[in-house]
């Protein structure tokens, strides 16, 4: 998948890459997997310590080999002295953190901070670019703060997912490019010559706006696709047959169309309120988006109800067993994880949770109040129900009859339908479902009465 360019001679641009985390570190290894010479900064040293033997703690897939060879070939460094790193670059990438507030504010001083290090020191000519998702308007503030005529600012929001970054970087679907100087514009879309991919240059704000949309669409889209599969569980209909035609239709595509227990993440939760936000700064609130936001929430609180009503009208005093913890499966990501939403739910309510997550470890879950379990049968001792929250391939894989041993209760409650409705029901566990009409007993009674 990764083309390592070894024998490659340098390229003629020196790259340095503020922040070491999930945007950053790809971006730097990438980079100088491609032929440049790149300077990676964090303020983190222990971090970086690691980093540079060569260990990557991001549960990341093919970054740590790509970290290796770029230090093994020299190419990729790292510091924590953000004016040395910077000094002799000619295009320095910002991909540190912009905290999120309540409100959906975006706390810019990471990249102000980062922006007032380097300003004062890099040559004449350097591009400064936001890689991390700012606000629109941002690059406009960045200006005013570096205050040289002789420095350029551009945007180029990235796309990477997480659990499939490296992947991402290099075969990306598009490459955005906000720049308004034509040198910058070039020497940007230079950088990206080499995947054939569509490279769309675009003024500064647009670039700055189409990555909240993009994040926002899909975010909207899941939403959708959620309150269908409500819509079908009540009329005993199937979202899965139902999205399958839906995404035949070459206009919407079948991606991204998967029911579950909402959607969330370290990109879709903020940047949705985020734009939300910007929107209703600009004088033109985006209720749909307020809306999709909301529901979101209301995804969380339906996944316990729903357990509740299986669980004779309360989860209070009940053991609960959560498989899956991340956000989505392939990453130990927790943030914004849909899965913590309904845990924390849970544990309000009075229940006991214990969780297993295959990649993530018990200290990161020991704060929340949630047990952690080895094993996914070791989850389920003495459970009254068990709940599927992320979609670990592996889960498919575990044999029911081990999990009805296990379990002193027979929910089970699959949020992301990764299991074999048969298998589990022979096992003689109750399988609820999402979006498939699966037998909800407050629903049946209301449509018993009503019939
Ligand atoms: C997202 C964007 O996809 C990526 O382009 C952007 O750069 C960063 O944000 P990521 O946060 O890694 O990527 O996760 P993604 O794969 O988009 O999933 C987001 C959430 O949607 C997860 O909770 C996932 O489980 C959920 N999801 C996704 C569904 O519920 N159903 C689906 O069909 C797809």
């Amino acid at each position: 998948m990764v083309s390592s360019t070894d024998n490659q001679p340098r390229r003629p641009e020196r790259i340095a890459v503020t922040g070491a985390g999930d945007i950053g570190l790809p971006t730097a290894a990438g980079f100088a997997d491609l032929g440049y010479d790149v300077s990676c900064v964090d303020t983190n040293p222990e971090k970086l310590a690691r980093l540079a033997s060569g260990i990557v703690d991001l549960h990341e897939p093919h970054l740590q080999d790509l970290v290796q060879r770029g230090i093994s070939t020299r190419r990729l460094r790292f510091s924590t002295n953000g004016i040395a790193a910077t000094r002799d670059a000619s295009i320095v990438f910002i991909c540190v953190p912009t905290p999120q507030g309540d409100d959906g504010s975006a706390d810019l001083s990471y990249v102000e901070g980062a922006i007032s290090t380097i300003a004062p020191v890099v040559r004449p000519g350097t591009i400064i670019v936001t890689r991390s998702t700012v606000p629109v308007g941002t690059a406009d503030r960045l200006r005013d703060l570096i205050g040289r005529n002789d420095v350029h600012v551009a945007s180029n929001p990235e796309f990477l997912r997480e659990g499939s970054a490296v992947a991402d970087f290099f075969h990306p679907d598009r490459i955005l490019i906000g720049a308004s100087e034509t040198v910058v514009r070039r020497r940007l879309g230079e950088l990206y010559d080499v995947f054939g991919a569509p490279v769309i240059i675009t003024d500064i704000a647009t670039a700055e706006l189409t990555k909240h949309a993009a994040n926002a669409f899909l975010a909207t889209r899941l939403s959708f696709v959620n309150a269908m599969a409500n819509i079908c569980e009540a009329a005993g209909a199937d979202v899965h047959q139902m999205m399958r035609v839906v995404g035949l239709d070459p206009r919407i595509g079948p991606k991204f169309l998967a029911a579950g227990p909402g959607w969330g993440g370290s990109c879709l939760p903020k940047d949705t309120r985020a734009l939300a936000y910007v929107a209703r700064q600009l004088g033109e609130p985006f209720e749909q988006l307020e809306v999709t936001v909301s529901s979101n929430e209301r995804q969380f609180n339906r996944v316990v109800r729903r357990l509740s009503d299986h669980l004779c009208g309360s989860c209070r005093n009940r053991r609960i067993a959560v498989w899956g913890l991340a956000f989505k499966a392939g990453t130990n990501d927790l943030r914004d994880s849909p899965s913590l939403a309904v845990c924390r739910r849970l544990l309000a309510e009075g229940a006991h949770v214990t969780g297993y997550d295959p990649a993530v470890t018990a200290p990161q879950v020991k704060h929340l109040g949630v047990d952690y379990a080895d094993t996914s049968i070791g989850a389920c001792f003495g459970a009254d129900a068990l709940v599927i929250l992320t979609e670990w391939p592996e889960f498919s894989e575990v044999d029911p009859s081990d999990v009805a041993s296990a379990m002193t209760g027979d929910v089970v409650f699959d949020t992301r339908n990764v299991l074999d409705t048969n298998a589990w029901i022979s096992a003689g566990l109750r399988l609820v479902t999402v979006g498939r009409g699966s037998p909800d007993p407050k629903k049946s009674s209301v449509n018993a009465s009503a019939a």
